[in-house]
């Protein structure tokens, strides 16, 4: 337990070794943490649990700390299991402590776990005192489950924002200013991509809503990676900014291939793009992780995507790709599309069409050719390079 601020203390677990998350959906490759926060003001105020498979962990924890009979109520800001999942194995030891969540929030608690407990439920706006501090309760709905809700301690200038502005990062020190900042940044900005590009619009408005709550805010402190200390506002900054069309003005040049010849252009493609000054990557959607190219997508204002045809279709990581980027409603990307084929061909019109379903702005016509490219043809694939670059 390691204090934050007067009668306020971290209470959470840090898990090195986690590279997977929300089952295989995300890689997690510098682990996470599980936050949770105790209040010992006149009240002992736990806000949060940890993931179910620490919970014996947790539970000890909360017995040398503050014993779990003399905990007064529990803040629930969020239902999904890394944080509520050990909410069963506390409750049973003491089924009596007061929860306290949004309708929602208790909804989602009692179909996880089929008990009716002294649910409390709070609205925006709704304050408790607990002694010197009051709690004030914001919901945060679809930001990003139905239930979601930040908790300001007013007094400490504190927001306990559970999700919002985490990161999947274990590392050494508690605080933003103890962490390396470009590691940091790229987890918060994997954790927004993966998780939160959905959402952009009601975030932003959300954001809108808290700042004109005029809030002081010292510290965030999400329920995952370090707590924002030193100017906390910085994330809240950069969440406004990811929120609305963000890019790097940089490409993304992605592809699968069976006998290199899509990759062939693609690398014609980004010389292309090289000759007009364009900043661009490559990667086989095949061999890298797919979170991390979400992310670069996320970054990038163009994507161009090429896969040989297979079957009258694209190969696989292409086709699970497409599908992502359209159920996280990514928007506002410029686009284009390639492949080579045998004999059908069907792959770049495939890839222009997701485009365009998407709501992809295709920029230059899908380039197809046969079997291996020749230099003249790899010529069009720098012209097309060329070509998109005049949209950037
Ligand atoms: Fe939405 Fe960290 O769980």
């Amino acid at each position: 337990m390691i204090q934050i601020k007067d009668k306020i203390y971290w209470l959470g677990l840090k898990d090195w070794e986690l590279r997977k998350f929300h089952g295989h959906e995300l890689s997690t490759h510098r682990g996470s943490s599980y936050n949770t926060y105790l209040i010992k003001d006149k009240k002992n105020v736990l806000i949060d649990t940890v993931w179910s498979p620490y919970k014996l962990e947790f539970a000890q924890m909360l017995e040398d700390e503050v014993g779990i009979q003399n905990i007064d109520m529990i803040i629930i800001n969020h239902s999904e299991p890394d944080h509520a999942g050990s909410l069963g194995y506390i409750m049973s030891i003491n089924p009596n402590i007061p929860i306290y969540c949004t309708k929602n929030g208790a909804d989602i608690l009692r179909k996880f776990f089929h008990k009716e407990w002294n649910f409390n439920i709070v609205k925006t706006g709704d304050t408790i005192n607990i002694g010197d501090y009051d709690l004030v309760f914001v919901e945060m709905q679809m930001i990003h489950w139905p239930d979601s809700m930040m908790t300001y301690v007013k007094g400490a200038n504190l927001v306990f924002s559970n999700d919002a502005f985490g990161q999947h990062y274990a590392s050494s020190g508690l605080y933003n200013d103890e962490a390396n900042t470009c590691e940091l940044y790229q987890e918060a900005i994997k954790y927004y991509a993966n998780i939160l590009t959905p959402m952009c619009p009601l975030i932003k408005k959300k954001i809108d809503e808290v700042i004109a709550l005029n809030l002081p805010i010292d510290i965030i402190a999400p329920s995952h990676g370090v707590i924002w200390r030193d100017n906390p506002m910085q994330i809240v900054d950069k969440y406004y900014e990811w929120a609305q069309s963000y890019n790097e003005n940089n490409v993304v040049i992605i592809y699968d291939t069976m006998y290199d010849a899509t990759k062939k252009m693609a690398e014609a493609i980004g010389e292309g793009l090289e000759k007009s000054n364009i900043k661009y990557k490559i990667f086989n959607a095949a061999t890298t992780d797919r979170s991390d190219l979400i992310t670069e997508i996320f970054k990038a204002k163009g994507i161009i995507v090429g896969s040989c045809t297979v079957n009258n279709h694209v190969l696989s990581s292409i086709s699970a790709l497409l599908d992502e980027l359209k159920a996280l409603k990514f928007k506002n990307k410029i686009a284009a599309a390639f492949g080579s084929y045998g004999w059908s061909g069907e792959s770049a019109a495939i890839i222009n069409k997701k485009f365009e379903d998407i709501g992809f702005n295709v920029v230059v016509p899908p380039l197809k050719f046969q079997y291996q490219p020749t230099a003249e043809v790899l010529k069009m694939g720098i012209e097309l390079g060329e070509s998109f670059s005049k949209s950037m």
